[in-house]
């Protein structure tokens, strides 16, 4: 079975450990920037499964919970906006709609809390994440501009 929780702090909770996992895929898949994600005051929804504990021997002891996947957030109340920082689902978790039901409790929430707009980024080389984000509904509106600062030419040169 499938839970979602909301959290008003990451810090101390699965949702930290996820955020975190989900950035170093991004990072060695070349979809993300190498800066820091995931920051001390952000909010998270939070998914966890019911899996049977096989025990030490291997027989079924009991069912226990697994955090699977997050989204983590942050909220710009003079904006009435949430800003998305990671969305991750752990891979033997992914294509059963994990994410879909994260992204409807962050919708509860913000209706909750009278947000007009959900706002993140994604990498334009994540086809999956982008194809995601078209199934919720949510629409491409620009175009980041990103330049590498090339370093200053040293003088006399
Ligand atoms: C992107 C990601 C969060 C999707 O999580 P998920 O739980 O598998 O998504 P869902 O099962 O809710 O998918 C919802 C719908 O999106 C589409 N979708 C999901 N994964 C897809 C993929 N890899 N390619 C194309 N479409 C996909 C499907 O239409 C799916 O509907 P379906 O049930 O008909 O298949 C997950 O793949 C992931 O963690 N990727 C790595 C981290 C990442 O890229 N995060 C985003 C950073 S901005």
């Amino acid at each position: 079975m499938l839970r979602i929780e909301v959290v008003e702090n990451i810090n101390h909770t699965p949702g930290l450990q996820l955020a975190v996992e989900g950035h170093a895929e991004l990072l060695q898949a070349g979809l993300s920037d190498d800066v820091a994600m995931v920051h001390w005051d952000h909010k998270a929804v939070i998914a966890f499964v019911d899996r049977q504990d096989p025990g030490e021997a291997g027989a079924a002891v009991g069912p226990y919970t697994e955090a699977v996947g997050v989204i983590s957030f942050g909220h710009l109340e003079w904006a009435r906006q949430f800003d998305i920082y990671i969305g991750y689902v752990r891979r033997p978790h992914r294509h059963r709609g994990v994410y879909t039901a994260l992204w409807k409790r962050l919708v509860e929430e913000a209706q909750k809390r009278g947000v007009a707009i959900i706002q993140g980024t994604t990498d334009v080389k994540n086809a999956p994440m982008r194809a995601v984000a078209k199934t919720l509904g949510r629409t491409e509106q620009a175009v980041v501009l990103h330049f590498r600062v090339p370093p200053a030419e040293a003088p006399g040169a």
